[in-house]
């Protein structure tokens, strides 16, 4: 049999990025080859998102234009991986009949086992769940994708920037989300575990951690008779030499504690970023949503926040049309975002998930049309106060994390391409500068500015050429 040449597509959030990179890294440690290039690959996986319904029509459609090709080539083995194989099992099928993989969150360490299966007709589709939400059936999928994890090479999200993950799943059952029921129950990593793969990756050049967890600051892992909190794991981790950038995403108003808090003011090597979703501003709305906490609670956190250091950067998510939502309620939300002054906001219509309690329960009452008006309306908002923003920072010199070439970089004639970084605060910068600068920490000088990037030129001082 022809050796496997597996090409992978990612939908969805930072959690399904790093599956990506420990499905190539495990694929790769079985003898696979990864590719770029899908037309050359004998094995298409797709990494899916449930979150809403576009994201998994997306995965319907893009697998579904595979169906000649599959002619064609009747051994490509399609995989559908993560979020969407838990949500369905084998009932995907009724759905795209092309898959011949199906393989949960907690189980991408047996892929090599399950593409075998699939390649010599064992089973079709082949079939890999979770187990019910319990904490401990997870226990031995999680020790082999440690296992992985740990073992990984420094990939990343871009040069120098590598994600960790601390916390696998969510019990939050926010009303709307699907993700309790696709990730199972919350585990956290043990310290150690944690500490050991950060050394790996800053010792093969890491510059930048990003520590990842659904409600990444309810992390409680266990080492001995001791549960650590998330603030003493930042402590500890940002004390790993040559580490020059720590970040955690994304935190849970509610679990916002004055101690986590205060790793902003005391440890310098935590980013003045903070991503906290407030989903709403209606206190009847977040009540329904199931979130815990009132307008009032959050921007109480956000001053203790900006209090401990002001100049961070909060991010928020918000959902527009949720059941019930009035035009009261959504000024309210509105009012926030004035209130806030958030560095960035996502904002998401509402999409009924099935097997949550909000489908369960509550008319998707909100018309599309009034759905698409507020989701406009907010997103104005937040440009327009972005862009005010950002303007404070012209003229003002930053140091900036360089990610790599700009997505426009090579338009422009000139003898550098455009570079894009990032600001401490996780706003994007771009500027001219060469290449070999991805994965290293700059100055840079901003010169103007719009509502999502500020352009900037290299500070005299590391530009070449220059004094
Ligand atoms: N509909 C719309 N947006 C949703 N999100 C989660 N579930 C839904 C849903 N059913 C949004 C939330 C969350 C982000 C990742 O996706 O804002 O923070
Ligand atoms: Fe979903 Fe809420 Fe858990 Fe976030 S905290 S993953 S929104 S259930």
């Amino acid at each position: 049999m022809e050796p496997v040449r597996v090409h992978i597509t990612t939908y969805g959030c930072q959690m399904n990025r790093l599956d990506a990179e420990l499905v190539a890294q495990r694929l790769r440690t079985s003898g696979a080859r990864v590719v770029d290039d899908s037309a050359g690959a004998n094995v298409l996986l797709f990494v899916t998102c449930s979150v809403r319904a576009h994201a998994e029509n997306r995965v319907f459609s893009n697998i579904g234009a595979l169906a000649a090709r599959k002619r064609r080539q009747p051994d490509l083995v399609i995989g559908l991986l993560g979020c969407m194989a838990q949500q369905y099992g084998g009932r995907i099928r009724s759905r795209v009949p092309l898959v011949d993989v199906v393989c949960a969150p907690g189980r991408l360490a047996e892929l090599p086992d399950l593409i075998e299966a699939a390649r010599t007709k064992q089973a079709s589709p082949v079939v890999a769940l979770d187990p019910p939400r319990d904490a401990d059936a997870f226990a031995a999928a999680d020790a082999a994708l440690d296992e992985v994890e740990t073992c990984r090479p420094l990939g990343g999200p871009s040069p120098g920037h590598a994600f960790v993950t601390v916390m696998r799943g969510c019990d939050n059952f926010c009303a709307y989300c699907v993700v309790p029921n696709v990730r199972g129950p919350e585990r956290s990593r043990p310290p150690g575990v944690v500490l050991e793969e950060v050394r790996r990756l800053v010792g093969q050049g890491a510059r930048q951690i990003t520590l990842l967890g659904q409600a990444v600051n309810k992390y409680a892992g266990r080492e001995g008779p001791r549960t650590w909190d998330l603030a003493d794991l930042i402590e500890k981790v940002a004390e790993t030499p040559n580490l020059a950038r720590l970040a955690f995403i994304t935190s849970h108003p509610r679990a916002m504690t004055e101690r986590l808090i205060r790793v902003f003011r005391d440890v310098p090597a935590v980013c003045p970023y903070l991503h906290m979703p407030a989903q709403s501003g209606s206190d009847a709305v977040l009540a329904r949503m199931n979130r815990g906490y009132t307008h009032r609670q959050y921007a109480d956190r956000v001053a203790m926040v900006r209090a401990s250091r002001p100049e961070v950067a909060v991010a928020s998510d918000f959902i527009v049309g949720f059941p019930g939502e009035t035009p009261r309620d959504f000024e309210a939300t509105m009012d926030l975002v004035r209130r806030m002054r958030f560095s960035q906001a996502f904002v998401f219509k509402y999409s009924p998930r099935p097997g949550t309690f909000a489908a369960e329960h509550y008319a998707d009452d909100v018309p599309m049309s009034e759905k698409r008006r507020r989701n406009q309306a907010l997103l104005d908002l937040v440009q327009e106060i972005c862009g005010e923003d950002n303007r404070r920072f012209v003229g003002r010199r930053m140091t900036v994390f360089v990610e790599g070439p700009s997505p426009r970089a090579g338009k422009d004639p000139g003898p550098f391409p455009q570079l894009r970084g990032r600001t401490p605060g996780n706003r994007i910068v771009v500027f001219d500068g060469p290449a070999g600068l991805a994965g290293t920490e700059v100055d840079v000088e901003v010169t103007d500015s719009s509502p999502l990037t500020l352009f900037a030129r290299l500070a005299e001082a590391v530009c070449p050429g220059g004094a």
